[in-house]
């Protein structure tokens, strides 16, 4: 996600904007800049690229002034560029904002602001928040924030200035960390602590709903009501390499962490309020459009590729159209049957891949509509594919791909149930079941995070063998398919899924006794058939540890250990049924000593053949 800084004191703001920023780094960005008030008006430089690029322009273009705020950005609503970057400012210059996060209703608010005879400059969600406040204010900076908190809804960290308050700076959180750094005759915000740990370890960390109003002798917090709240000082006492990982040993486990975010940002504005109808105002596709497609293939690579094949299940079971999946090295070189009549779908987290970018234009060469799913608004995928829907899972550090992955899924879930309403393939009730089974997920996925102690129990029991399969049925079969990836890329145990059917045609010679077996079993439909699959690898004494649903009681009596999910639909327990798995592979790797997140031999971003 974006990364937010901000400085009131007495020495010069830029310095510590820019040293701030760069302490967040690490996670990535697409563009960067910095608002100073200098007593009598706020300045902003701000520009696409990387942080150098706007020390370059401040060089040539000093901003003075001991308050200011700045931002990186990761591009969610509107593509890198110079007018999308933050700061933000409304129509007189007067009021200037940088956000973390998604305001979900800006679409609507920015029709009315424009009516009202609002220009705007920028593509963006957050500029919305800029012309409300000019709209609002009334000479009380407080009050005015407040009544903008009233209208905008979504997920958010806020920090305002005001050109008529040189001596006060305002923030506010939904949903987005925010952490005020207390120093001596000056204080700082920032999204998060690696970027404050250099000036200061006392910190406020601010809850959902509370404002602060920072000066540079004191730090009011109230909540939305104006009640006062008494904060505790926090005081950081990690190394600055542990906070950029917000406290985590590893960025993999502090994605996976975030996976309930990732997933909320992602459906955020795409459910209707009444569960009724999933919205892709990217795609608005009609009928017609939609009839005039006979066949869809999904291209992808590694983990992209697994969603891929839940999305081919997803889109055959609801929308009823046939649907090939491909690795994307070998889709150029098999002559593909493709023409105007296809739909080519292309899942990438970096939106870089190389093997991906190559079958995308392939498939766009003979005559596909094409549609990209991928994480990096502006990457190469994105600007070559017709249409993109973006995962909002915010950036991914680790080369093991976690929360992209469950994003990516949400994303074909979303897709399919879309699809499904326009061709009419899926009644209204079950269309309905389906959004409101979205909706629970980020609690269901918090609800496992919570409970892992039994996980990393059997990482430390099984983590020397060295072999593991992986088997499950349908859906089951395709998450088995990425809990072995996942377990190989990470922890270098030799891992192998298995359609649990299949195992009897060869491999079931492999099975001996000790050999640990992961059987899902979370697919009600072909459930007894995958027992009868787990009573034969138990017959050779396997050690099988079961992922089933809570409120399966039978499932205990087949197997050495559970791990039960929450229940969910068919179609979504793969959302669920996956993060065990990635814990697993998570401690496995801790449990050997592996290099979590570089593992060997392996690049995040493959843009090579
Ligand atoms: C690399 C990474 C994998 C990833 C794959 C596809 O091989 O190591 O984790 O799944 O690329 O990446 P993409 O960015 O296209 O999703």
């Amino acid at each position: 996600m974006c990364g937010i800084v901000g400085y009131i004191g007495p020495k010069q703001a830029s310095t510590f904007l820019i040293e701030g920023l760069s302490k967040l780094e690490y996670r990535g960005y697409d563009s960067a800049g910095i608002a100073v008030h200098d007593g009598n008006k706020i300045t902003i430089e701000k520009t696409i690229g990387r942080l150098a690029n706007l020390e370059q322009k401040l060089e040539h273009h000093k901003l003075e002034g001991s308050l200011g705020i700045g931002h990186t950005r990761w591009a969610t609503h509107g593509r890198p560029s110079d007018v999308n970057s933050h700061p933000h400012s409304d129509c007189t210059g007067n009021f200037v904002v940088v956000h973390n996060g998604i305001i979900e209703n800006y679409m609507h608010l920015k029709e009315q602001l424009i009516a009202k005879g609002h220009v705007f400059t920028s593509e963006t969600d957050t500029e919305v928040v800029a012309h409300l406040l000019e709209e609002y204010y009334d000479g009380d900076f407080e009050a005015s924030v407040k009544r903008v908190l009233g209208d905008i809804s979504g997920s958010y960290a806020l920090v305002f200035m005001s050109k008529f308050e040189p001596n006060k700076i305002i923030c506010t959180k939904q949903d987005n960390p925010l952490v005020i750094g207390l120093g001596e005759g000056e204080n700082f915000i920032a999204s998060d602590i690696p970027a404050i740990i250099n000036r200061t370890r006392r910190t406020y960390i601010l809850s959902d709903g509370e404002m602060a109003v920072v000066t540079k002798d004191s730090v009011w917090v109230t909540n939305r009501q104006g009640v006062p709240i008494t904060k505790k000082v926090f005081e950081v006492n990690w190394d600055a390499e542990a906070a950029e990982k917000g406290g985590y040993e590893h960025f993999m486990i502090k994605e996976i962490y975030e996976q309930p975010k990732a997933i909320r940002e992602t459906m955020t504005s795409r459910l209707a309020k009444d569960n009724s109808h999933i919205i892709f105002d990217e795609l608005k596709w009609t009928k017609g459009e939609l009839a005039a497609i006979k066949k869809v293939v999904i291209v992808a690579c590694g983990t992209a590729y697994h969603a891929g094949i839940v999305g081919k299940y997803y889109i055959e079971s609801l929308a009823r159209i046939p649907v090939e999946v491909d690795v994307a090295s070998e889709f150029r070189y098999r002559f593909p049957l493709v023409d105007e009549n296809t739909l080519a779908i292309v899942i990438s987290q970096s939106g870089e891949t190389l093997d991906t970018l190559a079958a995308l234009k392939e498939a766009k060469r003979l005559g596909a509509t094409t549609l990209a799913i991928t994480n990096v608004v502006g990457s190469s995928i994105s600007r070559e594919a017709d249409q993109v829907v973006y995962t909002w899972a915010g950036p991914e550090i680790a080369v093991a791909s976690t929360k992209a992955y469950t994003t990516q899924l949400i994303s074909m879930a979303m897709l399919s149930i879309y699809m499904a309403g326009i061709r009419e393939t899926i009644s209204a009730e079950r269309s309905q079941e389906l959004i409101s089974g979205l909706r629970n997920l980020p609690t269901q996925v918090h609800e496992i995070l919570e409970d892992v102690e039994p996980i990393k129990t059997f990482a430390q029991q099984y983590g020397f063998n060295e072999d593991v399969f992986f088997i499950g049925r349908s859906l089951d079969y395709a998450v088995a398919l990425e809990g072995a990836l996942k377990l190989k890329e990470i922890s270098y145990i030799h891992a192998e899924a298995y359609a649990a059917g299949e195992l009897k045609h060869g491999t079931l010679a492999l099975i001996i006794e000790g050999v640990p077996v992961i059987a899902l079993a979370t697919q009600h439909d072909v459930y007894e058939k995958t027992l009868s699959n787990i009573k034969e690898v138990k017959a050779r004494d396997a050690v099988v540890i079961g992922i089933a649903q809570q409120g399966d009681d039978q499932i205990k009596k087949y197997v050495d250990h559970t791990i039960f999910i929450p229940q969910a639909d068919k179609y979504l327990a793969p959302i669920l049924a996956v993060i065990p798995l990635q814990l697993l592979s998570y401690y496995a790797a801790v449990t050997r000593g592996c290099d979590v997140d570089k593992p060997r031999n392996l690049a995040k971003s493959v843009t090579v053949e």
